[in-house]
């Protein structure tokens, strides 16, 4: 609780803002084009695999916890899908955080505003930059992020913005400012911190540690609304993003920019969270048709055909040990 939510506190029981459903989402589709990218980017470091930390430990919380029963959650192959969050933690070690904050400082130049979420930012990102683009395809990386949920973990093979950077600024606080709250349309999202925390006032992430279908009607008062420190430069924290309403507070000073990545589960693919117009969203009616198609169709070999389409490394359970 903070004082960024006094928009929502004032009007007492008053439901907490939401980003568009229903009817805005399909107009939103319908306007939605794949991103245009003109490849000019100056240069910028080279990723390396010893940016990856190695002994990485972190709190976890289980979906459980938030009341969701393990009938509900993905099952299989002797695991329940039931990390809520994990983290804050730090993934990359100093250098590879301060290489990443870098390269995300020049993608600025290419950031977007948006009247559908409240902030600026740069989507597809892993399509821009070799260096994000080796990073979430790097075997350590994908490993240390799989180990960190308990889950098999690849970029997703039928959807190009895997790579968010966001870029809040200060300002006074008015209605376009309230904190939006929703749930992602991806399963699993690491969102990296490139700032400290005392570059900028506001701008804190918080959850309703509750089932998604009792968030409904809530007020800015209760109780079930936590936060989680993420203060620290490079402080990586995991959500099951499908399975949370979260929010950002408004940034009401200084900047914040945070790197968000949301992988995928080639185990799980059927059971994927992304909806239709979740991807419609994003890339527009046309293109999600055919990767509907061969998101839901049955695979064989789940790992080895959805890490091809991916370009990534193959990580599985046995990888996990
Ligand atoms: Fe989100």
């Amino acid at each position: 609780m903070t004082d960024s939510f006094s928009g929502a506190t004032k009007k007492g029981t008053m439901e907490l803002p939401r980003t568009a459903t229903g009817f805005d989402q399909l107009a939103h589709a319908i306007r939605a084009r794949k991103p245009r990218y003109d490849g000019k980017i100056s240069s910028e470091p080279r990723w390396e695999s010893a940016f990856v930390r190695q002994e990485i430990s972190h709190p976890v919380i289980k979906l459980q916890e938030f009341g969701y029963r393990a009938e509900e959650l993905n099952r299989g192959y002797g695991v329940i899908d039931d990390t809520a969050v994990a983290g804050p933690t730090q993934l990359l070690t100093p250098e590879g955080v301060f290489r990443l904050k870098d390269v995300c400082d020049k993608l600025e130049a290419y950031a977007a505003g948006s009247e559908f979420i409240v902030t600026r930012r740069v989507r597809s990102a892993d399509l821009m930059s070799p260096f994000i683009n080796n990073m979430i395809r790097d075997r350590a990386f994908l490993l240390a992020c799989s180990r960190m949920v308990g889950v098999p973990l690849i970029p997703h093979p039928l959807r190009t913005p895997t790579v968010q950077i966001n870029y809040f600024e200060g300002r006074e606080t008015g209605d376009r400012e309230i904190a939006k709250w929703h749930r992602d349309g991806m399963d699993y999202v690491f969102t990296i911190q490139l700032n400290e925390g005392g570059e900028y006032e506001g701008g804190r992430f918080t959850y309703f540690k509750g089932r998604t279908d009792e968030f409904e009607g809530i007020g800015g008062d209760d109780p079930r609304i936590v936060e989680a420190d993420c203060d620290a430069l490079g402080a990586t924290l995991f959500i099951h993003g499908s399975h949370l309403f979260h929010a950002v507070t408004p940034v009401t000073a200084g900047r914040r920019v945070t790197f968000v990545l949301s992988l995928f589960c080639p185990y799980f693919s059927r059971q994927d969270s992304n909806t239709f117009w979740h991807l419609a969203g994003d890339d527009g009616i046309p293109a999600t048709i055919p990767n509907w198609l061969r998101l839901k169709w049955p695979t064989r070999n789940p790992a080895m055909d959805f890490s091809l389409r991916a370009g990534s490394p193959m990580i599985s359970w046995e990888d996990l040990q």
